[in-house]
């Protein structure tokens, strides 16, 4: 074993940043042993100096990010400090200086991957990021290398943490939106402003990252459909419990069907209870994936928190270090197949909606004439009538009807809906769902 060891600059401290610190500490010997040299902790960057930080030298802290990343010396500099800048100026000094880089920042990745890739390959360094998504659970390693002689056709996943833990409070108590987001705030699992969560960016970001990887094209933040989960009510649990499902935050990565193209996007569906996703319970992410030659995966754990984020960051860290020794660098990017993202209305989808009626003559006839005229094959419908609305007005009352419709393009369900509030017998749209997992 080399005795000289690979020196590691820490960038940021917090909940990751002290994690990694501390099992670098704790398991020096064994990660000496995998690599091949011992790693030695030789400078972390911190905000604010002042705080007390167990089993971290305080001659090592520094607020100067960028001297230590341009000291020369640095091996490999572990990023954890999160968002777009500083991160992605010390990403690239580190690279110019020597260092390869193992990050968690899902937000840069999705904005600039293709650039920070770019850099790392110009200098000959490792860029490895599997902390990005879904925290400890391995998914950017498989898909670059374990899924490399294959062909991945779709990735369905539940990527934040957050939004499980409170669509299953949703489900599983009767709780509204606000209640069971009260409740994730109360134990930790929602920050104080849950804005990126509940409305779907940290899963866009992470939805970016994971399609560029399984379809080996390049895939922007920008590029993600984004529907967030705040809308979400317990009638539309009622409505999905109705038909076998529960509702999940969908990533939704697919090739579209002649292989041309591919989509992304991150919505609220409602998914039938036998999927293996259905019973991803609190905080927990999976991600399934879809492959011609394996078929259907399942990967299940841990998506956020200090030691499971830390865990992957290790492993990063590990498979680095032993490219450095080896003098090799790791898989880059790989986009070669520059397959175009499509937009979200040619995304092929099912929807189901839930509207308000008159109850009287000739409405279910009208209805079925728009999803007729948009294309939309209509799969199921469901008529109740409306207690609460029925008196001696002369429209007879209202009446509850349910639609489940057949696969069609996200472009025209839409137009059908539109058209469909524009109806005088439709009082109103109670619920749109698109229904994925089938
Ligand atoms: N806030 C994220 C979640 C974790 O709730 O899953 C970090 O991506």
């Amino acid at each position: 074993m080399r005795t000289r060891p690979l020196k590691v600059a820490l960038l940021g401290c917090g909940v990751v940043g002290s994690e990694v610190a501390r099992i670098m500490t704790a398991h020096a010997e064994d990660l000496a042993a995998r690599i091949g040299a011992p790693v030695e902790l030789a400078g972390v960057a911190v905000r604010r100096p002042g705080k007390v930080r167990e089993g971290i030298d305080p001659a090592l802290i520094t607020t100067d990010p960028t001297a230590l990343v341009k000291r020369g010396d640095i091996d490999v500099v572990v990023e954890v400090i999160g968002g777009i800048e500083p991160a992605r100026g010390l990403i690239t000094e580190a690279f110019a200086h020597g260092a390869s880089v193992v990050s968690a920042n899902k937000a840069l990745l999705a904005k600039d991957g293709a650039a920070l890739h770019a850099a790392a390959a110009r200098y000959g360094r490792d860029l490895y990021y599997e902390a990005a998504v879904a925290g400890a659970i391995p998914l950017i390693r498989p898909l670059r290398e374990s899924l490399a002689g294959d062909k991945v056709n779709r990735v369905l996943g539940i990527v934040n943490g957050t939004t499980n833990f409170i669509l299953d409070k949703m489900d599983t108590t009767g709780a509204g939106y606000q209640e069971a987001l009260d409740e994730a705030t109360a134990l930790g699992y929602a920050e104080a402003d849950p804005t990126a969560d509940v409305e779907g960016f940290d899963a866009a970001a992470k939805a970016a990252i994971l399609a560029g990887i399984a379809f080996h094209t390049r895939v922007r933040l920008d590029d993600v459909y984004r529907e967030g989960m705040t809308e979400v009510t317990s009638a539309d649990f009622a409505s999905a419990r109705a038909m076998g499902c529960t509702i999940k935050l969908l990533a939704i990565c697919e090739r579209a069907a002649d292989g041309g193209s591919v989509t992304a996007r991150v919505h609220p569906a409602m998914l039938p209870l036998s999927h293996p996703l259905a019973s991803v319970r609190e905080a927990y992410n999976a991600v399934f994936v879809e492959s011609e030659a394996a078929g259907r995966l399942m990967f299940y754990g841990p998506g956020a928190g200090g030691s499971p984020t830390a865990s992957a960051v290790l492993g990063d860290l590990v498979a680095v270090c032993r490219n450095k020794l080896g003098e090799a660098t790791g898989p880059g990017e790989s986009a070669y197949t520059n397959l175009p993202v499509s937009a979200m209305g040619e995304v092929v989808t099912r929807y189901h909606i839930s509207l308000d009626v008159a109850d009287k003559p000739g409405v279910l006839a009208q209805v079925a004439t728009v999803f007729a005229e948009h294309g939309v094959s209509i799969d199921t419908v469901r008529q109740q009538s409306r207690p609460d609305f029925q008196d001696t007005a002369s429209d007879g009352g209202e009446a509850s009807l349910v639609v489940v419709t057949h696969r069609a393009p996200d472009a025209a369900l839409s137009g059908t809906v539109e058209a469909l509030r524009g109806l005088d017998t439709v009082r109103g749209v109670a619920s749109i769902m698109r229904v994925e997992g089938e």
